[in-house]
């Protein structure tokens, strides 16, 4: 039995709760369980207040208010009594919630549909916001007992308060108990009457997420949303406003630690941080204050979050005022956003405008201001609360006018007060008309918890009681049906944890465990014309969904510019962001992106690659197609190469001239003179071909260079070869047989070998592009902001064939060169052959891993090169000595000369 347990948990060793363990558990029990703390409590904590509010009915449910605050608390120095501290601070909205209580009640008895056939009684219950008296009272009420201390028991009692507090005890008589009780004003009391009760209790003001726990509360419900939700609520707001750094005060209580700890899961991983957590003591509120508006003012975060109390708020904006610290925009929890002390206090106006916040749902109840307005004692003569609420409003005494008016020679005193006498009422004080905080029912928030909560119950009794054949004399009606007169809790639960209704106002009621769908609305302080500040609707949280209507925000800045609370400006594109060891994730750095990355959005944490067609532009911020990059006639190699090349032409073309005009002396005649036109011919294309390889590669132009350049080279090639075959021949011709060899190759047969050695390289090419002709491609391996645009070998075994069929004849060349090196002759062309055969192999040697491993257009300009040098290496190496003879030692160009040994 928990309320056992609270029992020893609270007065662990007084004795008369120890007596209870033998008898626990049954009805007995409980009553004498009862007596005893009664006892105790009237002794140790004094008298509760015993104003309250009943009305019979056939059920009767009851009901806890804080309605008076004991404001100050016991003192423990042992030089006076503790006990009978009055409750005073007679506050107005609790007793809004009182009547927002009897009108729900009054209203379900009015509708036919709700419940009946079954009359509903309240009895309300004024706890004085202490836990002990909150207790006592939900006992009292469930075990349908008078409250009712044995007050001439104590002798400590004085007179006066004796007399009092027997003038105003509330006439409990009804013994009825209550099977559920709506109440539970804070947490705390919610945690203490869901353990000690079996009875339900529903509560309209607990908010500590705690209290979902069903195992731990499976008899406690609420209409009002626990607090995870609006801290989750919050944690949206932040998200949706793009805060990332965000201050905290909170309250150093389970409410503050809880809000801002789901706040913190809640913007886990959303790129939102806490810049700060400041606890705020009720106790030291003073120094906390300052401490806190000390780390507002030093931080960077614009937006503050405030998990307080509202009088723990003002404290802090007294502070922040003060120090000038007005540029803040304040996120408030529900437990200030509709503090109208802290709205109506002009010296906070500038730090508290702006303030967006979360609130207590709240719906208009019909009729409910016209039953306030309607509320006189004339109509409630037993209602203690209304008398109360007239003497303190109307400064006279209501129950005093009745009796004046019963019995008009009136002699005796007025009644005793204790602000003193008051004059009797006139009769015609009214609250039609007046402007008044209780007769406001523009924001009723809990009020309309309560009434949800009255519903609740209302209907879940409905259920209950709602049994088709509880009239007849059925078998098993004792089991499934209760009679008004003996609900059963557990039965009553049972209904109360499946009810599902529309209230009046046309919202759907359910809950959800202990909880109801979480619902919220944002509220916005906003300033007047006149300089105070008034509450403005925003919109609602729904759930997980928020309904804002923005434009309509007014910041503490007093734009509507959305403030910016960021740790560090979320990056620019082209950059991106960095973390800073050690600092929270919404500081960072922001590093551009590298070479072909991009990032096109603010704020991204990674750079994005470029595709491959694509290079970054010089701001990284976007992709822009790569350049194409080939050897051109535009550029200083591109320029180089032609003009060696034409260089090389035109010196072959004079040679070629040379030769001509000299062709009738022997130094021509004697070598040859056809071949030797040939081969510089052949020469001079060799040079011509190498300029095909500049330029944007084309289709035709990377099919004619490979040609171009293999034939070429093979007529220049096969040429020297005739030649050389010529030189040995003539040589050999003096031994036997030579002279049928020197015969039949003759100069028709010369030129057929070279036709026919070239005719094999034109087939090889012919067969070459015509299956797999090297094509135009990029090279997009290469990483860079240029793509090259090369002809792309896709035979590599073609170009092996025409290269290899050059070196092939250049080796023969070569060898044959070699023997004919040392024959007799005055002018031996076969040395000079010999030389620039060898300078013609040595570049193509070089060549091969020089063409592999040059990147991009280098290869083109590396084959020219190759080119260019063997070409100029044959051109030279043969014809400059011969061009030396010819021109410039015309005496040595003679027969007799150059047949000389
Ligand atoms: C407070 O700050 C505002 C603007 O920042 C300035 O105009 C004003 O003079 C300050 N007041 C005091 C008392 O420092
Ligand atoms: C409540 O009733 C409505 C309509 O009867 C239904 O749509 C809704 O799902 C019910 N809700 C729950 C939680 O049972
Ligand atoms: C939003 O607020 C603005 C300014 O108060 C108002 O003009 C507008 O009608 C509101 N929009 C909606 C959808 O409520
Ligand atoms: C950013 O780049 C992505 C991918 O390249 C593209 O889909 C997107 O449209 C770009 N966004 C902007 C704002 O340019």
């Amino acid at each position: 039995m928990s309320w056992l347990s609270w029992l020893l948990i609270v007065r662990p060793s007084s004795a008369p709760s120890l007596l209870l363990v033998g008898m626990l558990g049954s009805q007995l029990g409980l009553r004498v369980g009862l007596q005893v703390v009664q006892t105790v409590m009237c002794s140790q904590w004094g008298t509760p207040s015993s104003q309250g509010l009943s009305q019979d009915g056939d059920v009767v449910i009851g009901g806890l208010f804080s309605l008076n605050h004991q404001h100050s608390a016991l003192n423990h120095d042992y030089t006076t009594l503790p006990h009978y501290k009055p409750c005073t601070g007679f506050a107005l909205s609790p007793l809004k919630y009182i009547y927002a209580m009897v009108f729900a009640v009054e209203e379900i008895n009015l509708n036919t549909a709700l419940l009946p056939g079954v009359r509903l009684g309240y009895r309300i219950f004024d706890s004085c916001a202490r836990h002990p008296w909150a207790t006592q009272g939900a006992l009292s009420m469930i075990a349908g007992e008078s409250t009712s201390c044995n007050l001439t028991a104590h002798g400590s009692i004085s007179d006066v308060y004796a007399e009092e507090m027997r003038v105003r005890r509330v006439p409990l008589s009804s013994s009825q108990p209550v099977p559920l009780v709506i109440g539970g004003a804070s947490s705390q009391t919610g945690k203490i009457l869901s353990k000690i009760l079996e009875p339900i209790s529903i509560s309209y003001l607990a908010t500590c997420p705690c209290l979902s726990d069903r195992r731990k509360y499976p008899n406690f419900f609420r209409t009002i949303p626990s607090d995870i939700y609006q801290a989750r609520a919050m944690a949206q707001l932040a998200i949706h406003f793009h805060w990332t750094w965000i201050g905290a005060v909170v309250a150093n209580n389970d409410y503050g630690h809880l809000a801002i700890q789901v706040f913190q899961e809640e913007v886990k991983g959303k790129g939102v941080c806490v810049a700060f957590i400041e606890s705020i003591n009720r106790e030291t509120i003073v120094r906390d204050a300052r401490q806190a508006a000390l780390t507002i003012q030093a931080s960077r975060a614009k937006v503050i979050l405030i998990f307080c109390w509202y009088t723990d708020v003002e404290q802090l904006f007294l502070e922040l005022a003060r120090r000038n610290i007005t540029d803040r925009q304040y996120l408030a929890s529900e437990a200030w956003s509709t503090s109208n002390d802290l709205l109506q206090n002009v010296a906070l106006s500038k730090v508290a405008s702006g303030v967006v916040g979360v609130a207590v749902h709240s719906s208009a109840i019909s009729g409910f201001e016209s039953f306030l307005r309607g509320l006189h004692p004339s109509h409630r003569p037993h209602d203690e609360l209304l008398r109360q609420f007239w003497e303190q409003e109307f400064g006279c005494s209501p129950g005093v006018t009745q009796s004046d008016n019963q019995s008009n020679i009136s002699t005796s005193p007025p009644r005793l007060h204790h602000k003193g006498y008051l004059p009797p009422c006139i009769g015609t004080e009214s609250l039609e008309g007046l402007q008044h905080v209780f007769t406001d029912t523009s924001q009723l928030r809990i009020t309309y918890n309560v009434y949800l909560a009255v519903y609740a119950a209302a209907h879940a009794l409905h259920r209950l009681l709602s049994c088709p054949d509880r009239d007849s004399p059925s078998k098993n009606n004792a089991s499934t049906c209760s009679s008004p007169h003996n609900v059963s809790p557990l039965e009553l639960l049972k209904h109360l944890n499946n009810v599902n209704f529309t209230t009046p106002q046309g919202e759907r009621f359910y809950f959800q465990g202990a909880d109801i769908p979480a619902k919220y609305d944002l509220v916005n302080w906003q300033k007047t014309p006149e300089g105070s500040l008034k509450l403005v609707l925003l919109g609602q949280v729904d759930g997980f969904d928020l309904h804002l209507n923005q434009s309509a925000i007014q910041w503490s800045t007093g734009s509507n510019q959305v403030p910016i609370s960021v740790c560090t400006k979320s990056c620019p594109p082209g950059t991106r962001k960095a973390r800073r060891k050690g600092e929270p994730v919404c500081c960072f750095d922001c590093i551009p992106c590298g070479d072909g990355e991009f990032s096109n959005k603010t704020g991204s944490l990674h750079c994005e690659q470029c595709p491959l067609e694509f290079w970054s532009n010089d701001k990284r911020t976007a992709c822009i197609p790569r350049e194409l990059d080939f050897l051109s006639f535009n550029e200083t190699l591109g320029i180089t190469l032609t003009t060696v090349a034409v260089c090389g032409a035109v010196v072959t073309t004079a040679v070629f001239v040379v030769f001509l005009c000299y062709s009738h002396t022997p130094m021509v005649r004697a070598n040859n003179s056809e071949l030797s036109f040939l081969l510089l011919v052949s020469l001079k294309l060799c040079f011509l071909c190498s300029l095909v390889f500049i330029g944007r590669p084309s289709v035709w132009s990377c099919r004619f260079q490979q040609a171009a350049f293999g034939i070429s080279f093979v007529l220049c090639v096969s040429c020297l070869q005739v030649k050389t075959i010529v030189v040995l021949a003539a040589f050999r011709s003096a031994r036997p047989g030579a002279e049928a060899l020197i015969r039949w190759f003759g100069p028709s047969q010369q030129r057929g070998s070279v036709c026919l050695l070239t005719c094999v390289q034109i087939i090889i090419c012919a067969t070459w592009l015509s299956h797999s002709p090297p094509e135009p491609q990029r090279d997009l391996g290469f990483k860079g902001s240029k793509v090259t645009l090369e002809c792309a070998m896709t035979s590599v075994v073609g170009f092996a064939l025409v290269l290899g069929y050059i070196g092939l004849l250049a080796c023969i060349c070569l060898i044959l060169a070699f023997l004919a090196r040392k024959l007799p002759d005055n002018f031996n062309e076969a040395k000079l052959i010999t030389f620039s055969m060898l300078i013609f192999c040595a570049v193509w040697v070089a060549f091969v891993p020089a063409y592999v491993s040059s990147p991009g257009k280098y290869t083109v300009a590396v084959e020219i090169f190759a080119i260019l040098a063997s070409s100029y290496g044959l051109l030279f190496c043969i014809f400059a000595p011969k061009c030396f003879i010819i021109l410039l030692r015309p005496e040595r160009n003679t027969k007799k000369h150059l047949m000389a040994k």
